[in-house]
């Protein structure tokens, strides 16, 4: 790029001044520090393994996902911490008996802090703790009804000093045993409050039955199992996993964007145009990923229960029937405080990414707000990465800029693959509206 060739005659016959033939200080910087995607990429990378990947998963090879989802759980099973990954183990038994406070009370409080749980462990204690805080709630709030009554021993939400009331939103009424910890980690992996998200629960949540097998890809449903399900039935499982293995089948793509990022920024409109087609692919894969979760009784493993299915709490309370209140998962995942995320698909680092990549600009709607809220509260190496596409090098305007049909035909291709009816959201949107439908039939 810096000079692919030298100057032809015609432009260095009678100059006066060469100066502009040198490149501009912007494209010299280019060269010198690469594109913004693959900066964060590597650095992503390079310190990720030696901290706990606590500033979010992202590696050119594995995407958004864990390389090993074996090995935060296991570094957490060697620690003290491994009090709550074992009570996370039962907790689909634990719920049927309505034990849920009981145990968790039962527990004697570790601290979250370097000195207990080591940075490899970070990621499951977060899941963990943000489940059993989650699902102490739930149990709470539902008494009577899916619980027993409990009566917590006196101070059990005190903290170290005694006091009780001097607790955030977030972890009121969570006992100090439970909250401490979360505090704890949270504030360790960046998060300013204690909250548990969606891709804790789906993408960090998965254990893999055959790591072997990797055809068409590793990370499908149909190849993993939850690792700590609260309720372990299968629409719990088809929603959670189906995030999952949207990640598993876009883990090239993380690649694909930042080439396509470097291609615009070298100005090469022949590797862009190949970098889209391939990102084109991945993208035309994803709808059928939607289609494994089936609301047919005779769909095996992948038949979601729509009567159990999991419709995000905070998403169209107005479109929830008062039978999918009755829904257990919706229950369960009714976010900490109003301030904090609530779990939602909106949440996942690839939808994230795939509006800043395709250049939205507008997010007034009900649902845009909303994007913006969560992609806040994303881990910093996700959050990062995106702001990387979304500002520099924009691949749209350079498509548009190019006037290249072969480049505007696979953008256009690429919108109607990801957004458009047919596509990843139409399918979603068609598939959600069945589950809906039954759900209430
Ligand atoms: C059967 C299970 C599911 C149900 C019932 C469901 C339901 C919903 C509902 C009601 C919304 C609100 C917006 C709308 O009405 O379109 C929504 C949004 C969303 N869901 Fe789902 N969903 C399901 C599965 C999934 C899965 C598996 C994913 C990810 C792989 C996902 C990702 C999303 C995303 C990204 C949005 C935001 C859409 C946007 O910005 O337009 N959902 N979902």
């Amino acid at each position: 790029m810096l000079m692919a060739e030298a100057p032809p005659r015609e432009v260095t016959n009678g100059l006066k001044n060469a100066d502009n033939l040198n490149p501009t200080d912007d494209d010299l910087l280019a060269v010198a520090l690469g594109a913004p995607a693959r900066r964060v990429l590597m650095r992503a990378e390079e310190i990720g393994p030696q901290t706990g990947w606590k500033d979010g998963y992202l590696s050119s090879t594995y995407g958004f996902l864990p390389p090993d989802p074996s090995d935060s759980p296991v570094a957490l099973r060697s620690s003290p911490g491994r009090i709550w990954s074992d009570l996370c183990e039962r907790m689909p038994g634990v719920v049927a008996r309505g034990n849920v406070r009981n145990s968790i009370l039962a527990l004697p409080l570790v601290h979250g802090t370097p000195d207990v749980i080591p940075d490899r462990a970070l990621w499951a204690a977060t899941v963990c703790l943000g489940i059993l805080a989650s699902v102490y709630r739930y149990e709470e709030r539902n008494d009577g009804n899916e619980g027993v009554a409990v009566s917590a021993p006196p101070g059990a939400f005190r903290n170290l000093s005694g006091e009780a009331d001097d607790e955030e939103e977030e972890t009121k009424g969570i006992p100090r045993n439970i909250a401490i910890p979360l505090r704890q980690v949270c504030t360790r992996m960046g998060r300013p409050l204690p909250h548990l998200t969606q891709f804790d629960v789906s993408i960090y949540n998965y254990k893999l039955r055959d790591p072997t097998s990797v055809q068409p890809y590793q990370v499908r449903a149909e190849n993993m199992d939850l690792r700590w399900p609260v309720f372990n039935d299968r629409g719990e499982a088809m929603f959670l996993l189906c995030m999952a293995e949207v990640h598993g089948c876009f883990q090239s793509g993380v690649e694909t964007v930042t080439r396509c990022q470097e291609a615009v920024m070298n100005r090469n409109p022949d590797a862009l145009l190949r970098e889209m087609i391939q990102l084109k692919t991945i993208i035309d894969q994803l709808p059928y990923v939607f289609h494994k979760i089936s609301v047919n009784p005779n769909a095996g493993e992948q038949f979601a229960n729509p009567v159990e299915v999991c419709i995000p709490q905070h998403f169209c309370r107005a479109l929830l029937t008062k039978k999918q209140w009755g829904q257990r998962y919706a229950k369960f995942s009714a976010p900490l405080s109003k301030r904090v995320p609530a779990l939602s698909g909106l949440a996942l680092p690839l939808f994230l990414l795939m509006d800043a990549f395709l250049g939205r600009k507008k997010y007034t709607s009900f649902l845009g707000i909303e994007a913006v809220h969560l992609r806040r509260w994303l881990p910093m190496n996700i959050r990062a990465f995106i702001a990387a596409i979304e500002n520099h090098y924009s691949i749209p305007e350079f498509v548009k800029g190019s006037g290249n049909p072969q480049l505007e035909g696979v953008l256009e291709g690429l919108i109607e693959s990801y957004a458009g009816e047919r596509g990843f959201m139409g399918t979603h949107r068609c598939r959600s509206k069945s589950v809906q439908y039954f759900s209430e039939t």
